[in-house]
């Protein structure tokens, strides 16, 4: 059996599969699909300090290849998620990485902190510096020094905790941003959050989402998504995790070619809720066509 383990910083997963933050509910949704002890760990849906209602609907529409979405982050808040949902994430069998938007970079500090301090539970932290739905809000990782300010910050105060730095493409150059991310000590950086864009009912003239805009996910983003992990993973400074349209085997083989050390699946999880699972599965397959025993030998092999 080949070893599927990959270490990210502080890190490490029995394998590089994850689902998505706001794909996966906060994991108890999907029990009867996914047996938790295949996979590497779950990202459960971002939380905020405070709860929040989200966005004007409709918040979803499918797109060619894709969908669109303006959720708004919707949640009950952190201390809801300590209470009802932390005891349960404690009994699952695969690391369970949180997922917190501060509105301030005060607020991500002191929520790191309260994650840090919540006890048993949290593997990891993933820090969504990129949320393109939430109105008045700021994009920080459109940002290098916002970025770097807030990791490093984070990293101070919660300094045994891996922390993951989520990025926005909806940059010029995402490398500036990872590297940033880097800099203030983060542990990986998950590439990338969705793609900002829109749809609309031109009989009607009108948008169809109820906030304008939205987030593109799913298969018509992988190309976007493949060439910014590549991009970031050349620079050598951080390890990188792939998100963007990855459904199949060969999408997720694709990305760790390319420079991925681990990866989540995201939109798929919504039409085909056990594709990390048998993902997962496939990997010892997969490596066998390098005749590779360890994940991290085919890690960023592109020839390019
Ligand atoms: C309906 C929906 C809700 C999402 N909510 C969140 C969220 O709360 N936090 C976050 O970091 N990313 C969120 N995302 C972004 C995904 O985690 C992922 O980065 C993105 O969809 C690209 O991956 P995919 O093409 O595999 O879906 C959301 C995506 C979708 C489709």
């Amino acid at each position: 059996m080949p070893d599927l383990s990959v270490t990210l910083g502080r890190l490490t997963l029995r394998n590089p599969v994850l689902v998505a933050s706001g794909t996966f509910g906060y994991a108890k949704e999907m029990t009867q699909f996914v047996d938790f002890t295949k996979i590497g760990g779950v990202i459960p849906k971002t939380v905020t300090h405070a709860p929040r209602a989200g966005n004007a609907p409709p918040r979803t529409v499918e797109t060619a290849s894709g969908m669109l979405n303006a959720i708004g982050l919707d949640n009950d808040g952190l201390e809801h998620l300590l209470s009802h949902h932390l005891p349960y994430f404690r009994t699952l069998p695969t690391a369970v990485i949180g997922n917190i938007a501060g509105k301030t970079e005060d607020e991500f500090v002191a929520m790191a902190t309260r994650v840090a301090e919540s006890g048993q539970g949290f593997a990891g932290l993933e820090l969504n510096l990129s949320c393109p739905n939430v109105s008045g809000g700021l994009d920080f990782a459109t940002d290098p020094e916002v970025t770097k300010r807030i990791i490093r910050r984070c990293r101070d105060a919660c300094p045994n905790i891996p922390l993951i730095a989520k990025l926005t493409p909806n940059v010029t150059d995402i490398t500036i941003i990872a590297k940033a991310a880097a800099d203030g000590g983060a542990d990986a950086v998950s590439a990338v959050n969705t793609f900002v864009g829109m749809a609309v009912d031109w009989r009607r003239r009108k948008p169809i989402l109820g906030n304008v805009t939205g987030g593109l996910s799913g298969p018509a983003i992988k190309p976007l998504a493949l060439r910014a992990v590549w991009r970031i993973a050349k620079l050598k400074a951080i390890p990188v995790i792939a998100v963007g349209g990855i459904a199949t085997l060969d999408d997720a083989m694709d990305f760790l070619v390319a420079g991925a050390t681990a990866f989540q699946v995201g939109t798929a999880n919504f039409y085909d809720p056990s594709a990390s699972v048998r993902i997962a599965e496939g990997l010892p397959e997969a490596l066998l066509v390098f005749g590779a025993d360890r994940i991290m030998d085919v890690v960023g092999t592109l020839n390019a």
